[in-house]
């Protein structure tokens, strides 16, 4: 969502601007825009793609300037045009202003600039930020800026530039992330670290109001009261490999691929000797014992880890688990008692309404532990405690080893809790530990069935409408596999509790609909056959996802692809790899910019 990428120094600002976006667009964007100086502050953007605004730049000519701001936006107020792609500047011309967020009270800071005589040329939130600080404008940019933040609110990351200091670059933050490149003779912003690899790996991360100003030579942050401060400088770890496509298509194939190596990095350094390890948590066994509820909350992927996570850590160390979507739970006024525990999912760590849902739990008074992807990210930084999944940079809009790198997290913390608890004799646990620590090579024996789905998902690469059932940790999945495939491929899809469908939605299923049963938990195989034969008699196509062995299946289902046997708690883990092939051949089939699908984004950073 929204990507800002900004750079002073001695190049030539245009191409490390647009070279910086093209590293963004997997946030998802639908225009885009950049200003430079050009004896003024010159703005040029379009709708449509970066390829588009290239273009555009190659007609008119390339401004030789070293300073810009550039954005892609995703559109929130005002449709995806060229009037309402950013930068947005001030009416006099000298102020330009590039944002990613929501300026809640923009209407009524709208109609106190109209009423001294401002003139606006876009529907956005955004142009009253820079009409807003033209006429706070004091001469000095950082003195201008408090001011800005003292009447804005809402969500904001924002660069700014104004032709009177064309040697300055202000940047500043509140609920969207934004990161301060640090080079030698140049200083760069950016929403993600992406951006910036090709050029530095040392960055400052912005805080809450925070603002920066960036000099070609120099860098100096100030607090909302005006007053210097020093910042730790951090350090990317990761190489610039881990964001390029590595030869494959697509990132989203890459990423599938590449999930035995994150699931080991996540899961081994947890799993000692002795057991389960979790040195990243301060909650202590007392909190555990007494743990009266966990209250799980998360958006889209990561919620569907949160129902995983209910079968398993109820299952396990029987504490009651509700799951939660962010934005539901933010408003609902939640019950939460003394002693209950949140846990927040999130691979990014910014998005917007499972940060508030966070806050809301803080609130209330009881304790945050947080399964993020993204070091440093608000989430984390909020989190009383914080488990990461090493999953390294994701790049494309549907999650695969984000998500299944959250599903190792919380079986680690549900055997952990449940050996604290000591709700499993030590044999069971034992047996638990063991098959953990194997998931990692069983998930690359699953990823070889590659070529099996992508000739499985040419048959069905053109069905109007998909089906998706299955039962426990097989409905979970199941939701997963549908999201995936209306993600990437626009295929409409729906996921059932196999047993639910006959209540109602088994009306929709006409001769040839394709019903794809996931039936891979051995305790419920046999009702899962039962559900398959209903959908039969209805004239559907069944493809079946079963366990080695279990060929009865093979009586009801067109097709049946068998993954290895596996004990019924870890099916979470292993049931969803064939179906996240299954969604990406099929996309890829239908021609989907698989990695881009229209609409969405990767960051959610408004609610
Ligand atoms: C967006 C992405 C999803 C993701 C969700 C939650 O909608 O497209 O793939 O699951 O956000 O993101 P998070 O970063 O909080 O896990």
């Amino acid at each position: 969502m929204c990507g800002i990428v900004g750079y002073i120094g001695k190049e030539q600002a245009v191409p490390v601007l647009l070279n910086g976006l093209a590293k963004l667009e997997y946030r998802g964007y639908d225009s885009a825009g950049i200003t430079v100086f050009d004896n003024g502050v010159y703005t040029i953007k379009t709708q449509g793609r970066l390829a588009n605004l290239a273009e555009k730049i190659r007609q008119e000519g390339q401004k030789p300037s070293h300073i810009g701001i550039g954005h892609t936006r995703w559109a929130t107020h005002g449709a995806p045009s060229d009037r309402n792609s950013h930068p947005h500047n001030s009416q006099n011309g000298k102020i330009s202003v590039v944002h990613n967020g929501i300026i809640e009270n923009y209407l009524e800071l709208k109609a106190f600039l109209e009423d001294k005589g401002y003139h606006f040329v876009s529907e956005t939130d955004t142009e009253v930020v820079a009409q807003l600080f033209e006429y706070e404008y004091d001469g000095d940019m950082i003195s201008t800026t408090r001011k800005l933040l003292q009447q804005i609110r809402g969500a904001y990351a924002l660069g700014i530039l104004c032709s009177d200091h064309p040697d300055t670059l202000v940047a500043v933050r509140k609920d969207s992330p934004l990161l301060i490149g640090l080079g030698k003779g140049e200083n760069y912003i950016a929403s993600d670290i992406p951006a910036l690899l090709e050029y530095t790996r040392e960055y400052y991360l912005l805080e809450e109001n925070e603002i920066a100003l960036l000099k070609q030579d120099e860098v100096k942050l100030y607090d909302m009261d005006g007053g210097e401060i020093q910042k730790e400088v951090y350090h990317v770890t990761w190489n610039l490999d881990a964001a390029e496509k590595g030869g494959y298509d697509y990132f989203m194939m890459k990423e599938i691929m590449e999930q035995p190596e994150a699931l080991k990095k996540t899961i081994q350094p947890r799993l000692t000797e002795a057991g389960i390890h979790l040195q990243d948590i301060s909650l202590t066994e007392e909190e555990i014992k007494n743990c009266g509820r966990i209250h799980i909350v998360a958006c889209g992927s990561a919620w569907h880890a949160g129902i995983v996570g209910r079968y398993v850590m109820e299952e396990v160390s029987r504490i009651p688990v509700e799951v939660d979507i962010a934005s539901e739970f933010r408003y609902r006024n939640p019950i939460l008692q003394k002693g209950d525990l949140c846990i927040i999912i999130s691979q990014s760590g910014e998005t917007a309404d499972t940060l508030a849902a966070l806050r809301e739990a803080k609130k209330q008074g009881i304790k945050v532990l947080s399964i993020v992807n993204v070091v440093g990210s608000s989430i984390a930084r909020e989190s009383d405690d914080v488990i990461y999944t090493w999953a390294g940079p994701e790049i494309a809009v549907a999650t695969t080893k984000g998500y299944t790198t959250q599903l190792s997290v919380l079986y680690l913390i549900a055997l952990y809790f449940a050996k604290v608890r000591g709700t499993l004799s030590e044999a069971r646990l034992g047996a638990y530990l063991e098959e953990l620590a194997t998931l990692p090579e069983r998930t690359a024996e699953i990823l070889k069935m590659d070529a099996k789905m992508a000739e499985i998902a040419k048959k069905y690469a053109f069905s109007k409408d998909v089906f998706i059932i299955g039962r426990g940790l097989d409905y979970a999945a199941a939701m997963e596999a549908s999201l995936k495939l209306k993600e990437i491929s626009y295929i409409h899809s729906e996921a059932y509790a196999a047993g639910e469908l006959k209540h109602g939605t088994i009306s929709l299923i006409e001769e040839g609909t394709l019903v794809v049963a996931i039936a891979t938990q051995s305790s419920l195989f046999e009702k899962l056959v039962s559900n398959v034969k209903e959908v039969k008699a209805r004239g559907a196509k069944v493809l079946a996802i079963a366990p080695e062995g279990e060929t009865a299946i093979e009586d009801v289902a067109d097709e049946v692809v068998y993954l290895p046997k596996a004990g019924d708690l870890f099916t979470g883990s292993y049931n969803v790899l064939p179906m996240q092939m299954f969604a990406y051949y099929i996309a890829v089939e239908r021609g989907c910019d698989v990695d881009k699908p229209r609409n969405l984004a990767k960051s959610v950073t408004v609610e």
